[in-house]
């Protein structure tokens, strides 16, 4: 996947622009508020996702406008394509000059990945968000995990409001079997695809975080099941009193939880705050990688300040060795692009985009 180039009008604060990107490395340098991150969004949007940074697409239109637009040209599988999103009031797009239904059919036709610095919650935060990561990421190579994580989770709701009619007293037992076999067999195909995906993706991990830590560190992922897949029914029946007098059910797949280990120790509890940031981007850049495995095209990589807290040998990788993918990373600092060796360096300030050297 290439960008060759992106222009909008309207968009947030960003004066209107048309950019044509390095095939590599685009660096895009400027002072806090001054619209980095929105470039990054722009392009994201042709992902056909939502914003990763707001659910209300209103906000992606300057402030002081109805309306806005953004057009992308790029190449997929060698060949290229336009897209145009409208943004007034809803959202729509135009794909090869079609007009798409909705915009979300977006998906699919333009990949990207992004960090930004919320992903540190990957490592730090609730067992919710790595989990979240995995599906997400499963999602996009096996479509057909999403049906199974919706009945899923459709039914887990059913069981769960059928624990607390029961702890009413309104309802007795014999409803939960049809909802706990149910739950087990679309629980164990959660799990096995999980594990399957993180048997994918390890290689990459561990290939990439040793090239950030210059080889110093060892990494290994290990997904945490509450219950192994083959026990899940067994369980789910075994809990039944317990999940009655919480209203809860308390195994299966929506309470796992991955451990990342560094040096064999857990980061989320021993790492440095630049071992985390090291981490969620090792994470990150591996999607890439198993995207390529599995569709033969590399995403587009949208790197938001990844840079701070970082030392300089891993600013370097992140510079200079993430050479499959184009990137677009934002930096206020100056001096981390010192030692930059191909690329495009732009300049926002007050959302004004100029382009200011080329190495
Ligand atoms: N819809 C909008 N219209 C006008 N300005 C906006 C809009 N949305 C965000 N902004 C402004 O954009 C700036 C933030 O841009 P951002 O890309 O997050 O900055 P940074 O360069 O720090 O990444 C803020 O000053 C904010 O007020
Ligand atoms: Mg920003």
């Amino acid at each position: 996947m290439l960008v060759k180039g992106i222009s909008a009008a309207s968009f947030r604060n960003l004066a209107p622009f048309n950019i044509v990107p390095d095939e590599k490395m685009n660096v895009i340098c400027g002072e806090n508020a001054q619209g980095k991150t929105n470039l990054l969004e722009a392009v994201w949007l042709f992902t056909g996702a939502k914003s990763f940074r707001t659910n209300n697409d209103k906000e992606l239109c300057n402030l002081e406008e109805e309306k806005c637009k953004i057009n992308i040209t790029f190449c997929a599988d060698s060949i290229e394509n336009t897209a145009e999103i409208n943004i007034s009031g809803r959202r729509s797009a135009v794909f090869n000059e079609k007009k798409l239904s909705s915009a979300s059919l977006l998906a699919g036709k333009f990949c990207a990945i992004v960090f930004s610095p919320d992903d540190l919650s990957l490592i730090s935060g609730s067992p919710e968000k790595r989990r979240r990561f995995l599906d997400v990421a499963i999602s996009q190579i096996y479509p057909k995990y999403i049906d199974t994580l919706r009945r899923y989770t459709r039914c887990l709701a059913q069981r769960n409001y059928l624990l607390k009619e029961i702890k009413q007293g309104t309802k007795n037992e014999i409803g939960l079997e049809v909802y706990e076999n149910e739950l087990a067999e679309a629980g164990k195909a959660i799990i096995r695809y999980r594990i399957r995906y993180l048997e994918l993706a390890e290689p990459f991990i561990t290939e990439i975080y040793k090239g950030i830590s210059s080889f110093k560190e060892s990494f290994r992922v290990k997904y945490l099941p509450v219950c192994e897949p083959e026990n899940l029914l067994k369980r789910l029946i075994e809990t039944r009193n317990d999940d009655i007098l919480t209203g809860f059910t308390s195994v299966g797949p929506h309470r796992d939880d991955l451990d990342f280990l560094i040096d064999e120790l857990s980061v989320r509890s021993y790492g440095s705050q630049g071992q985390k940031r090291s981490v969620a981007l090792a994470l990150k850049l591996s999607e890439a990688e198993v995207l390529n495995k599995v569709t033969g095209e590399y995403p587009v990589a949208l790197l938001d300040d990844v840079m701070s807290e970082l030392d300089p040998a891993r600013q370097n990788y992140v510079l200079n060795h993430i050479s499959k993918l184009q990137v677009f990373l934002t930096c206020c600092d100056p001096a981390n692009i010192n030692n930059l060796s191909t690329g495009t360096v732009f300049k926002i300030e007050d959302g004004k985009i100029t382009e200011i050297t080329k190495k």
